[in-house]
């Protein structure tokens, strides 16, 4: 819902389970300090959900989501089976259509990460062998999964691919698959990826083999500039490439629709870590910069991670970067950078 001329901007925090809380509260401390006009609400999701409300996604969190023009999304827990549970991370994908992950793995001035990366992964978001749609045969002795790929959804992607990259000041985009062995799933893909092409010619399109990606993302990763790629392919080359820029506690991302967006750090609840202070509240501080760029402010973002990376170079980090900071002292140094 876009808001009237004038009028906050409405943004939904989703603070959810285990450290979820921990590093949306210190990235509402960044939104609130950097005098735009937002007006930020905030809804409950995943486990602590289900327990007060019976559901992990509550019919009020999605409305407070659909009234709001993003969201910030923390974390959730994923309890043992449980009656009508289910998973709210897919299911907000789902209700909003947010078909494009999107995750930025830029080099940090800190020697957990290789230097000369700046490159965006792509990855389709909503279909794929991640469909779900699976089968037993022969009394449990054969398993199928089903893997579906379709013109739109690969047309889609490819198209925000390169608005992606045309935006961004990229000039390549890499489409990955396995076309020469899935020459159909696959194929397809490719074949509607390369007609989107054809719709950016100031853009060069490069391909790969996603084995070959995942071996080239270790040997020179500073050749690629934006990847798009199928659901599973993209979930499993975006994790190795958030390794090679601070891992965990540094990765950002965001899931995007046409006309919504969830922005939340890659890593989980960490369960053990909650409660310790120790949590690293960059990732979602960071999905919080996506966020604010997405909304329009791609100068305010900018800030923030400038601020970031100062905080890096002086090591005013926490225990995972190797600093001595908890998750509130470090936001209290950021907001000081900021200021
Ligand atoms: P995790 O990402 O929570 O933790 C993996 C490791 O990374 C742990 O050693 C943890 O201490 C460390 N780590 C994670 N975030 C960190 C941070 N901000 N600062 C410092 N260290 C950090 O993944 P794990 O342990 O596999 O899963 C824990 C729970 O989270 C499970 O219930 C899982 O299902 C759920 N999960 C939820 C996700 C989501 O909400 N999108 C994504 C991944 C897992
Ligand atoms: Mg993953």
């Amino acid at each position: 819902m876009s808001a009237a001329p004038g009028s906050p901007i409405r943004i939904c925090l989703l603070p959810g389970d285990g450290i979820g809380p921990e590093v949306i509260e210190q990235s509402a401390r960044v939104l609130e300090a950097l005098a735009l006009p937002l007006d930020l609400v905030t809804a409950e999701i995943g486990f602590g959900a289900y327990q007060k409300t019976g559901s992990p996604l509550p019919e009020a969190t999605l409305a407070a989501i659909r009234s709001s023009k993003a969201a910030l999304f923390g974390a959730v827990t994923t309890p043992p089976d449980l009656p009508g549970y289910f998973s709210p991370v897919i299911r907000m994908r789902q209700a909003f259509d947010l078909y494009a992950n999107l995750r930025p793995c830029r080099s940090i001035p800190h020697p957990i990460s290789r230097p000369g990366i700046d490159l965006v992964i792509l990855r389709e978001n909503t279909e794929d062998l991640y469909a779900g749609i699976e089968r037993v045969e022969a009394g449990g002795d054969r398993a199928i999964g089903e893997m579906i790929i379709t013109r739109r959804a690969s047309e889609r992607i490819a198209r925000k691919a390169y608005q992606v990259a045309r935006d961004s000041g990229y000039h390549k985009v890499t489409l990955v698959h396995k076309a020469n062995v899935l020459r159909e799933t696959c194929g397809l893909f490719r074949r509607a990826a390369l007609a989107v092409a054809e719709e950016f010619p100031d853009i060069a399109t490069g391909e790969m083999l996603v084995d070959s990606c995942a071996m080239e993302l270790v040997r020179d990763p500073g050749q690629f500039q934006v990847l798009v790629t199928t659901n599973m392919f993209g979930d499993i080359l975006s994790d190795e490439a958030s390794m090679l820029v601070g891992g965990l506690g540094m990765a950002c991302s965001g899931n995007i629709g046409d006309g919504m967006a969830i922005f939340e750090p890659v890593h989980g609840s960490a369960p053990k870590l909650a409660g310790t202070g120790k949590a690293n509240p960059f990732a979602a501080i960071l999905s919080a910069a996506m966020l604010v760029e997405y909304i329009g402010f791609p100068e305010t973002a900018g800030r923030i991670r400038g601020a970031v990376d100062a905080l890096l170079v002086s090591n005013q980090v926490t225990e995972d970067l190797g600093g001595a900071l908890s998750t509130r002292q470090v936001t209290d140094c950021l907001l000081e950078r900021l200021a």
